[in-house]
């Protein structure tokens, strides 16, 4: 299966999924969306009320501010890839639970090993606590660092920015800041297998007595 029949396959799976009690209230489940081949993801917390309507992502006021985010950092909505680490809406808009986070974390994990990006935008602290434990988002946010072999990059919640202007600036500012970051993931992931590269050569040249 290529990494477009896998996204596929997972969104009609979460359709129907029963894995956690949010299943009961959910109309529509919001499995994700973007291209298969993203650099970037961004992972939210879980559907809102407009998002459980329609079954897409951060298409609500939330999804507006986030919008005019990716404008601050020059990315097109189109061309990057927006989900959410619970894909059926918690009543109320309430905090998932443990055992929901849990019981939705394989979908996000086969999303993210089809895709592969480089870069995973977290958006607010429980897609944040699913790459960094004990941090604090207010210390964090905004900062890039290497988990495993992707870069990731905490962010505040879009919801939660929106209405405390002290947040709205922040987060404004911290996308405003990736354009900078993403090169340097770049650079970074693509130094490595550079560096592979020169080093191997360095080798051939010594072998062949060219020193
Ligand atoms: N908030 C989220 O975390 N996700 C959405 O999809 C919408 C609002
Ligand atoms: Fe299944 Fe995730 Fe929906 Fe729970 S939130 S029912 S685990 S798709």
């Amino acid at each position: 299966m290529n990494a477009e029949e896998t996204l596929a396959q997972i969104a009609g799976e979460v359709a129907v999924c029963k894995n956690c009690a949010l299943h009961k209230t959910r109309e529509k489940s919001v499995p994700g969306e973007g291209p298969f081949n993203s650099e970037i993801m961004f992972i939210g917390e879980g559907p809102g009320a407009n998002e459980n309507k329609q079954g897409r992502p951060f298409v609500g006021a939330a999804g507006n501010f986030l919008n005019q985010l990716l404008a601050e950092a020059g990315l097109k909505r189109e061309e990057v890839w927006i989900g959410n680490v619970v894909k059926c809406r918690p009543p109320e808009n309430r905090d998932p639970l443990p055992e929901e986070l849990s019981a939705c974390n394989l979908y996000l994990e086969r999303q993210m090993a089809a895709i592969n990006p480089s870069i995973i935008v977290t958006l607010g602290r429980f897609s944040m606590g699913k790459f960094m434990e004990g941090v604090k988002i207010s210390a964090v946010h905004g900062e890039m660092r290497k988990v495993g072999d992707r870069f990731v990059i905490p962010m505040f919640h879009p919801a939660a920015a929106l209405h405390q202007p002290q947040l709205k600036s922040t987060i404004l500012a911290d996308f405003a800041k990736l354009p900078q970051l993403l090169d340097v993931a770049r650079k970074e992931l693509g130094k490595s297998a550079l560096v592979a590269k020169v080093e191997e050569s360095d080798e051939e040249s010594k072998r062949l007595n060219l020193f």
